[in-house]
């Protein structure tokens, strides 16, 4: 059976609009499930919206409408915004739907049956306000707990808890036999050090008197699953998981053949969420370790140094960007102007600006001068001389080295070093007609100059295309358009399969091709 390569994002809540730091995440799983189509791979790249839970029960209430009423808006919100982004994604996943809620209820009922969950009784101090149990942590400097929390009260309370603490040494031995569990790898040892220090176990549900916009136990009606079980479970329940086969080599082929996972989350849900929780929770319900998903952890776009947030009212919305920019253009600052893994500051002035240079003046200008030059001296018609490239070494060497990374897996998680390399190679041509100087050659009488300026042509275009498909997962739209204006593969237009790695090789233009008319690709984004 062909393996499949599974990519997910987190799933979002459905308590509040999508800002540009979501986009981005959906933006990165996007661009590195396109990778992944370019190599030929069978992909399936799953994200979706986390609907259940107390921020979406107060929102709703806030609104005074019903949670279900509520969530379908914001749904409707991030769909709307996966497609703005022109993310290409094979299902949708959303908590509320009956084939989730099965999964859940599934798994929780095998892990209280094997004793894996049990009822116990909490007791400590509870903000009425925020509606939940407050430890030392929340305590201010004067070990008094702040005005923020409201009314904070001694309460005792019946919960159901899953033995986490139990697969603790399971957990340390499998990162310590995997170093590549978690992407970054500082993100790893931070993962590592953190289990070192877990202690206790995991509170699982809440009295339906305090929350009742969740999933229900299957083994007591009084209670719903809390957060984790409920929204971490999406991943293999929307793969085709079924809870009702116990081991995971008696799972049907179509959930077998996807799984593991490559999983995009923000750093903030690595510890415990992912890292911890959903390790744990695969371990218990018979995943072998070899079926352990590898976590890809993204840092964040903050505003002006601080974390982007509602409350604070500093949210960049991404409906906004794509409105005045267009989707490429966001989708290639997003996904240039951070290293993976690290943080970033989030400017407008520098999305034009990295626009304007690298796709307007750089790649943009290559494109529109190669077909100009082509239709002004040689009626659109390209001709190809010689099998020698008359490219400078570096931009040889560089296809070279690019094309081997890209057949590289690991290349697809540094799209801000794939599209730097890509434009580097563009700037190398542009200099170089720059040097050579076309609009010399055309002037020459010399048949030397003409052939050199055939070949100079013919070399343009070529690269142009292979560029083109380099470019797709980041710039699906622009490497379309390349891809048009050269008149290439036109019975394909439109469609993706235009782009594949395998036809990244040097020389598929023929002798005699005619190219397009060109039209700007990326008009300059004027800002006075
Ligand atoms: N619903 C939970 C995740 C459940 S996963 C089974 C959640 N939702 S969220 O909407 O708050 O965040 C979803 C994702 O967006 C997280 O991976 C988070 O890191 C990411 N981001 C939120 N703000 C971000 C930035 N400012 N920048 C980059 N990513 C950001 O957590």
């Amino acid at each position: 059976m062909p393996k499949t390569f599974f990519i997910t994002t987190a799933i979002y809540y459905t308590n509040s609009s999508p800002h540009v730091g979501h986009a981005y995440e959906m933006v990165l799983a996007d661009v590195i499930a396109r990778y992944h189509r370019l190599k030929g791979e069978n992909v399936f790249f799953l994200t979706g919206v986390d609907q259940h839970g107390q921020k979406v029960q107060q929102s709703a209430a806030k609104a005074g409408i019903p949670p279900a009423e509520f969530v379908t808006g914001i749904t409707q919100k991030w769909v709307d915004l996966s497609k703005k982004l022109n993310l290409q994604y094979d299902d949708w996943a959303e908590t509320t739907s009956g084939r989730h809620k099965k999964v859940v209820q599934g798994i929780l009922q095998r892990l209280f049956d094997e004793g894996q969950i049990y009822k116990d009784k909490q007791a400590g101090y509870y903000s009425v306000r925020q509606e939940q149990f407050l430890t030392d942590k929340e305590r201010g400097a004067d070990g008094e707990f702040g005005p923020e929390w409201g009314q904070v009260e001694f309460r005792e309370e019946e919960n159901y808890y899953f033995k986490l603490s139990q697969h603790k040494d399971w957990l340390l031995r499998y990162l310590d036999n995997r170093n590549d569990a978690v992407v970054p790898n500082f993100r790893q040892k931070e993962l590592r050090n953190a289990v070192e220090r877990l202690t206790g176990d995991l509170c699982i549900s809440r009295p339906k008197s305090r929350l009742d916009w969740g999933i229900e136990l299957p083994f007591d009606k009084d209670f719903v699953t809390y957060v984790w079980f409920d929204a971490l479970t999406n991943y293999i329940s929307f793969a085709g998981y079924d809870p009702a086969l116990s081991t995971f080599n008696s799972q049907p082929s179509t959930f077998s053949e996807k799984w593991p996972a490559l999983q995009i989350i923000g750093k903030d849900i690595l510890v415990p969420a992912h890292g911890i929780y959903w390790l744990i929770m695969l371990h218990a319900i018979g995943f072998p370790d070899d079926q352990m998903p590898q976590l890809l952890a993204h840092g964040w776009w903050n505003l002006g140094g601080a974390k982007m947030s509602k409350s604070v009212g500093n949210i960049v919305d991404p409906f906004v960007l794509t409105d005045k920019y267009g989707a490429d253009a966001l989708r290639y600052y997003l996904m240039s102007d951070i290293a993976t893994g690290k943080d970033a500051d989030f400017s407008e002035e520098r999305l034009v600006e990295r626009y304007n240079a690298d796709l307007a003046n750089n790649l943009g200008n290559l494109l529109n001068r190669t077909l100009n030059m082509t239709h002004r001296y040689r009626d659109g018609r390209l001709q190809r001389l010689s099998e020698d490239l008359k490219l400078p070494d570096d931009a040889i060497d560089g296809y070279k080295q690019l094309l081997n990374e890209y057949k590289a897996t690991k290349a697809a998680a540094r799209p801000d070093v794939m599209t730097e390399r890509s434009l580097y190679l563009a700037s190398v041509l542009n200099g170089f007609i720059e040097v050579r100087s076309p609009w010399k050659l055309a002037k020459s009488s010399r048949a030397e100059d003409r052939e050199f300026l055939e070949d100079l042509l013919y070399d343009c275009a070529e690269a142009l295309r292979i560029l083109g498909i380099l470019i797709s997962p980041v710039l699906p739209k622009a490497a379309h358009g390349i891809f048009d204006q050269l008149n290439w593969k036109m019975e394909l237009s439109g469609k993706e399969e235009r782009f594949s790695l395998a036809d990244a090789e040097w020389g598929k233009l023929p002798d005699g091709h005619v190219v397009g008319k060109p039209v700007p690709l990326f008009p300059r984004i004027e800002t006075t």
